[in-house]
């Protein structure tokens, strides 16, 4: 099968590396790739968002299947475009994927079919949102109901903090029309938990669960950011909490999709929080997390072509089985991510990490300048590692990180480690 691969990050680096293992591969393209996915796949300089161009190279080059990483583009209705034509793509259609593109659309898919979230409202109008804000008091968290990198959610200790957000979301418009509606909603405390399924519109098959650590500072304090590091599994996270989750919020969110005539077909991602009262959803992606796609790929043990392949045509996949040890991914970062940082910057050392047992580097902002690979966005590589234990997969993959080097490389080296000093929540 030929295979195209959407997408530049460390999320598609990991999918090519994954898919560059089935022996049903014959050739694979991504578009536009980045310097990582050059060394194992064939970069096209097409953009994610150039839906008739991706759908004409596909037609031209007889591509059996072609995967969508990103959300912008699934947002955005690429999935649509490709179908429309007779493409198979691996991926939700744009009304599926509202349940990310839109945090309004999903808080309302979720209180339809009782699917366990924070209380909420929704507004358009900042008086009224102001209003709501002083009436509830703090802590509340503030969103912007489109996508915005990553960036458009407040969690605000005090009023004034709410207060500043809301004007920076409606008023100043800081995320554009991503911020023409806010969800405020009831602050949940707990671990973050973050969890896939593979979805074929009526059924679904769960993964492990996984961690990823989303502020930037260690001990989860400051800005938030596309995430700094994951574990997977999560130890304390049961089977039971694990069938729970399918149960009351999976299967329901599937169910309740259907019934509006848009089944959801592709990998399903709710980021939860595990809070006192059993697990709540914080917000649904519609595609693999990034970190969270790199770990899973290491730890996938069935040809991912084949379960892609399976869900394209409706069925589920006969198996889906998973490699026993844990796995861990460090994000090697510019420093200054997630505000402004210097670009261009010669990484080295690559090469001596992957040297070392079970490592895996996965690229995101790179490029290469001149034959020499230098730094080109916030998180700048993914360091993974797997083991028997967490722990293991941990220490290789912080020995590994020692090994690359760029000016201002700067990682947390507390990934994991609330998990390892913790059993159960
Ligand atoms: N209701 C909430 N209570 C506590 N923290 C929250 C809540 N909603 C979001 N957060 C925090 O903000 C982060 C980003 O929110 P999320 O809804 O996942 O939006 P996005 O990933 O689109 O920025 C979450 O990972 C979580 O840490
Ligand atoms: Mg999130």
């Amino acid at each position: 099968m030929d295979v195209l691969v959407v997408g530049s990050g460390s999320r598609e680096h990991a999918i090519v590396w994954k898919l560059k293992q089935s022996k049903r591969l014959g050739k694979l393209y991504v578009a536009p790739g980045n310097p990582g996915t050059a060394s194992i796949a064939e970069n096209v300089p097409i953009g994610v968002m150039e839906f008739e161009k991706l759908a004409d190279f596909a037609e031209e080059n007889k591509i059996d299947l072609t995967i969508v990483g990103p959300d912008d583009p699934l947002g955005g209705g690429i999935v649509d475009v490709f179908k429309s034509r007779g493409l198979k793509v691996f991926g939700p259609s744009k009304a599926a994927a509202q349940i990310e593109s839109s945090k309004t659309f999903a808080k309302q898919l979720m209180a339809e079919a009782g699917v366990p979230t924070a209380e909420f409202q929704v507004f358009k109008d900042y008086e009224k949102a102001l209003n709501y804000v002083r009436t509830k008091g703090a802590p509340i968290v503030i969103k912007a109901s489109g996508l915005a990198l990553g960036k458009g959610v407040y969690v605000c200790k005090t009023i004034e903090e709410a207060e500043q957000g809301l004007k920076e979301i409606m008023l100043d418009k800081q995320f554009g029309n991503a911020g023409n509606e806010v969800v405020i909603e009831e602050f949940l405390d707990g671990q973050e938990v973050s969890i896939h399924a593979f979805c074929n519109g009526t059924e679904f098959i769960l993964f492990p669960a996984s961690q990823d650590h989303k502020q930037v500072g260690e001990g989860d304090t400051g800005p938030n950011t596309g995430g700094m590091g994951v574990i997977a599994s999560v130890p304390w996270v049961t089977n039971e909490q694990l069938e729970k989750i399918g149960k009351t919020i999976v299967k329901p969110t599937l169910e309740a999709l259907v019934a509006k005539g848009t089944p959801y077909q592709g990998v399903l991602y709710p980021g939860l929080k595990m809070a006192s009262h059993g697990p709540k959803v914080l917000e649904f992606n519609a595609r693999f997390g990034q970190p969270e796609c790199e770990v899973y790929m290491r730890l996938l043990k069935t040809d991912l072509l084949d379960i892609c392949e399976a869900i394209v045509d409706g069925k589920l996949p006969s198996n889906v089985e998973w490699n026993s040890g844990h796995a861990a991914n460090i994000i090697l970062a510019s420093d200054g991510y997630p505000g402004s940082y210097k670009k261009g910057l010669p990484i080295t050392g690559i090469e001596n990490a992957e040297q070392m047992e079970g490592i895996v580097v996965f690229y995101a902002g790179t490029k290469e300048q001149n034959g020499q690979l230098v730094t080109n966005g916030g998180r700048v590589l993914a360091v993974t590692a797997t083991g028997n234990s967490l722990k293991e997969a941990l220490d290789k993959a912080y020995a590994a990180a020692k090994k690359i080097h760029f000016e201002g490389k700067y990682l947390r080296r507390d990934i994991g480690a609330k998990a390892l000093s913790q059993k159960s929540v």
